[in-house]
């Protein structure tokens, strides 16, 4: 059994922040809670962000504030999403107005602007990866979790499971983003031990399941064998 994980309508949002709705929400799906202040840790990492743009320009720096907000919903709460809430904090920070923050948020599929589970099973079915087996990476993923749909999270709160696009990493189809690391030449089994270790707490190497040096034949590299890696004599 799983969850499915409300939409957003882009119709339901209004021009200021989430005080514009009854609910506290910005119609965008979840129960939203009504406040959000960055830690320690990401006022460090904003003052970096800060520093890469002039100050009437740092709007621009939208994009790296909502991975923060994200990245620190992750160390909290065990889910990587983004509240109307944090938008708004966001919206401040930069000057800019909150429908802006909304409009970038909703419009990357980076961004979870509803909860999600504790893992973000991200499936490439471009078709570099469906033509290595991506069908078999999702077959897995949903015998593993119960999940059946896209953007749904398992009744355990473990997984939540997306399709995307070409990740970028098609030398090494096919591929599973979990969270920030890519899982590369996955099947079946390796996608269920993945999950399973997983579900377990472990922590996995991410890179080639099947031991590939970086993006190299499957047998090793057939060229440049002369050449010693970077850093060693
Ligand atoms: S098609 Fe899957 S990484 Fe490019």
């Amino acid at each position: 059994m799983s969850q499915s994980l409300g939409g957003y309508n882009g119709s339901q949002v209004g021009n200021g922040t989430s005080e514009d709705y009854g609910d506290g929400s910005t119609g965008l799906g979840a129960p939203q809670p009504k406040h959000f202040a960055f830690d320690d840790e990401s006022e460090a990492e904003i003052a970096k962000a800060l520093t890469r743009y002039p100050p009437s320009r740092k709007a621009s720096a939208v994009l790296p504030l909502l991975y923060i907000v994200q990245a620190q919903s992750r160390r909290h709460g065990n889910s990587a999403w983004v509240s109307t809430a944090a938008m708004d904090v966001v919206a401040a920070r930069l000057e800019m107005p909150p429908i802006r923050v909304y409009e970038v948020a909703t419009f990357y599929l980076m961004f979870n602007t509803n909860p999600i589970g504790k893992h973000h099973l991200q499936v490439c079915g471009t078709t570099p990866c469906w033509l290595r087996g991506s069908d078999e990476i999702t077959r897995a993923c949903r015998d593993e979790t119960g999940i059946k749909a896209w953007r749904e999270t398992s009744a355990d709160g473990m997984f939540t499971m997306s399709e995307v696009e070409c990740l970028g990493a098609c030398v090494n189809a096919p591929i599973l983003q979990v969270d920030e690391d890519y899982h590369e030449d996955l099947d079946y089994d390796r996608t269920v031990a993945l999950l399973r270790a997983l579900r377990r707490g472990e922590a996995v190497a991410p890179g080639s399941s099947i031991g590939r040096m970086t993006s190299a034949p499957e047998d090793g590299p057939t060229t440049l064998k002369d050449i010693s890696p970077v850093g060693v004599e």
